[in-house]
């Protein structure tokens, strides 16, 4: 049931701090050591890894590439599961395909694995449905624990999925010994704190609520970030389309003066997710770039960002300090809550948006 919520979106999405500390149990053990949940896999082993997913999937699996190179040194490829097996990819041998799904159903991602396998490549699903097919014919099954998603905007899918793969991304780490023990202990303990840290982002719910109004008469958005806040923007955009119907686009922050800055117009919403960037200056003079434009400058930002930014912005959303290592899981509570209440604002049907399925069984 939706117990005393309005929607079962906005029930998921205030479940998360549960829903993190059940993923987080399930890959972390009684020290806090990313050692659990994995069975016995070498993942020393692979040269690299092939993540293949579709929608909100594909952004943690985007998010996922930063993770794996930076604190394990794998290469990592991503793919969009419509297009992985037409495009004819080269696949090492010592290769992991990992699939990411929620639902475990999906046709594009289910066909992906079974062409991964057909290759030689060992495939692992990481899935939320324990009962899937992709649960059942990946050679390594990784659960997310979510519980339950009934919202067909994906949300704590997505922020369990980030999580098991930020443990995954860590243990490998471990295996491969590919950072020295303190900064390897830091980044196991800043995941582990993400569940309270989530908490108090859900307090700025009554914010970003007064900041949608205004958004709920664009026609049109952007979303701007850089690092891992890039693929975050394009999650962004996504869900706002999914449940408001405006239409949103999520960029890289560098990007926009390549095109689509022809764009802005005076009053065009700009949203700038700049949590830990560590690119900050190169992302506020982005932020200006638009600004000059007559863009309406929205910041997502901690509080240093917040400083530096000052009066450009419209408004700001401060973020609660984290490590930046999991700011990209912090940063998604804000723009969950950005395409929530936009869109009840519209009086839109927010759990069963037009046009989509929960789960999308055909190619
Ligand atoms: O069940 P899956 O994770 O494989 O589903 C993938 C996408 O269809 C899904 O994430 C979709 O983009 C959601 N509606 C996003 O909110």
């Amino acid at each position: 049931t939706k117990g005393n919520y309005r929607h079962f979106m906005l029930k998921e999405i205030f479940e998360q701090p549960i829903t993190i500390g059940q993923t987080l149990a399930t890959f972390l053990d009684e020290f806090g050591n990313p050692s659990k949940g994995f069975g016995k896999v070498e993942f020393s082993k692979y040269k690299r890894i092939y993540i293949v997913a579709c929608g909100t999937a594909f952004y943690a699996g985007a998010v996922a590439k930063y993770w794996f190179e930076q604190v394990a040194g794998i290469p990592v490829e991503i793919d969009i599961a419509s297009e992985f097996r037409y495009r004819k990819p080269v696949l090492e041998e010592e290769g992991l395909f990992i699939a990411i799904s929620q639902s475990g159903e999906t046709a594009d991602t289910l066909a992906a694995l079974r062409h991964a396998k057909g290759k030689g490549v060992e495939t692992l699903a990481l899935v939320n449905v324990t009962t899937s097919t992709m649960a059942r014919e990946a050679d390594i099954y990784l659960p997310i624990n979510a519980g339950p998603e009934i919202g067909v905007a994906s949300t704590k899918a997505f922020t369990s999925q980030l999580t098991a793969l930020a443990a995954f991304a860590l243990n490998m780490s471990e295996q491969k010994k590919f950072l020295d023990k303190e900064h390897l202990a830091k980044l196991v303990k800043a995941l582990t704190e993400v569940p309270d840290i989530v908490g108090e982002t859900l307090q700025l719910d009554g914010e970003i609520d007064k900041m949608c109004l205004g958004l709920s008469h664009a026609k049109s958005l952007f979303y701007l970030g850089r690092d891992m806040n890039y693929p975050i923007a394009l999650e962004a955009a996504l869900k706002l389309k999914e449940i408001s119907y405006i239409h949103a686009e999520g960029y890289a922050a560098g990007e926009l003066k390549h095109g689509p800055i022809a764009l802005i117009e005076p009053g065009t919403p700009v949203i700038v997710l700049a949590g830990q960037d560590p690119l900050l200056e190169k992302t506020v003079s982005n932020l200006q770039e638009v600004a000059s434009r007559g863009a309406k400058v929205f910041l997502v930002a901690d509080k240093k960002g917040a400083e530096i930014v000052g009066d450009i912005a419209e408004q700001i959303i401060t973020l609660p300090d984290c490590d930046p290592f999991t700011a990209p899981i912090i940063t998604t509570i804000v723009i969950q809550l950005i395409a929530y209440h936009t869109a009840v604002h519209l009086g839109t049907d927010v759990d069963q948006p037009r046009n989509l399925a929960k789960s999308v069984t055909v190619e």
